[in-house]
């Protein structure tokens, strides 16, 4: 079974991240789980807090001479704005006399609910956790997981559909111009005619102290048939990758493949026709989004993920002060105003780490050889179907 747990304040010294389950023999490289940390800082639309970190990982167990040794892998991403915040975030020292608690929750963020669900006075004991920062956890976890999934030529990519209301129309089909054109879009967006009203959407919001979300899209492709199952509900790889996806921060929907439009058509519109090409099962469309019965029926597998805007406001939402119970405005984090693209990041990674939990629940084995051996026998048994 593959797991992680991560732990770490969002301006406390460091996260962590220790993953559990990864089968020995494959060669991993930290360059790899950077470019994905360094991928999760990018986008137009971000506050000041990406411009102080350049997320780097480290590794202190389970890899020797850049290959996985079957142990617990850890990783650590050091938050470089620590320093700034020693004596606020002092694991051991008093707190200073002059500590100015966050007492006015911000609506749409765990501020209330969490100072009254672990009785806290100071919601900065809350919103250190609840921060989006601990997404980087989620990513070193992904960058490792899509390293496995990579060496069974399984890959991932996320494109931002949407933001403030602005759509993407016109999406390249083919998967490397898709990559390289959201690569060279400030909002991830692979439709370079949307781009800049995308952005005038986000200069808005942050002229008028508001903020915007959006909706991305996730795709896996090389997924052999028969991931994830339909034997029982906690086993379907589609309710897996929806619970992930709901995981993250800020995400509030999750469509698979046609997702809500389906609802709207004739079965005959949705559903794909079977074909077989003389060596394999082959789908004309992909309403399914590459997903049947919670399996993977060897399409790829299409996510679109609906992010709410930024809960924190420069011009903040009316609150109540816990302190007094008297009215008063929110408080006002740093913050940024819209990461749509930086989460479309954080779900291509999240989306791995369900995948890679899938193939190894599927192909289980000790190390990377044993795996090779079980995945070569499948697909002789299924090219014989
Ligand atoms: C990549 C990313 C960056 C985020 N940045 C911020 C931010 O700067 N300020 C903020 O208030 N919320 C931010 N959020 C969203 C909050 O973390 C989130 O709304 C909050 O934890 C409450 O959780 P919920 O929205 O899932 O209910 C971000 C989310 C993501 C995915």
């Amino acid at each position: 079974m593959l797991r992680y747990l991560s732990a770490g304040e969002s301006h406390g010294p460091e996260l962590t991240v220790i993953v559990e389950g990864m089968p020995s023999g494959l060669a991993v490289s930290k360059a790899a789980i950077d470019e994905q940390l360094r991928r999760r800082q990018q986008g137009y639309g971000r506050g000041l807090r990406m411009k102080i970190e350049t997320d780097q990982v480290e590794v202190t167990s389970g890899v020797r001479f850049g290959k996985t040794l079957g142990s617990p892998i850890t990783l650590h991403v050091v938050n470089k704005d620590f320093v700034h915040w020693t004596d606020r975030m002092a694991v051991w020292d008093e707190a200073p006399d002059n500590l100015k608690q966050v007492t006015r929750p911000r609506p749409g963020h765990a501020d209330l609910a969490g100072a009254i669900k672990y009785d806290h006075e100071d919601i900065r004991n809350v919103l250190e956790r609840a921060s989006a920062r601990n997404t980087a956890t989620m990513v070193a976890a992904g960058a490792l997981a899509r390293q496995l999934l990579r060496h069974f030529g399984i890959d991932i990519t996320a494109h931002v559909v949407e933001i403030g209301g602005v759509q993407a129309k016109q999406v390249p089909t083919d998967w490397d111009t898709l990559i390289s054109t959201c690569d060279e879009s400030q909002v991830r967006t692979a439709d370079k005619a949307a781009e800049a009203a995308m952005i005038a959407r986000i200069d808005e919001a942050k002229e008028k102290g508001d903020t915007v979300g959006g909706v991305f899209e996730v795709i896996i492709r090389g997924c052999p048939i028969g991931l994830g199952s339909y034997v029982h509900p906690d086993r379907k790889l589609d309710g897996q990758l929806a619970a992930a996806m709901m995981s993250i921060q800020a995400i509030k929907g999750v469509e698979i493949g046609l997702g809500f439009e389906a609802a709207r058509r004739f079965g005959s519109e949705v559903h794909d026709a079977i074909v077989h090409d003389g060596s394999r099962y082959l789908r004309p469309t992909n309403g399914a989004g590459g997903l049947e019965g919670g399996v993977t029926n060897g399409e790829p597998i299409v996510l679109r993920v609906a992010m709410k805007p930024i809960s924190t406001l420069y011009q903040p939402l009316a609150s109540v002060n816990m302190a007094t119970k008297q009215a008063e405005p929110a408080t006002v984090e740093r913050s940024d105003y819209c990461a749509v693209p930086a989460a479309s990041v954080v779900g291509e990674n999240v989306a791995a780490w369900v995948i890679a939990q899938a193939f190894l629940d599927k192909f289980s084995g000790d190390s990377i050889a044993q795996i090779e051996e079980q995945v070569a026998a499948y697909a002789r048994r299924v090219a014989g179907r």
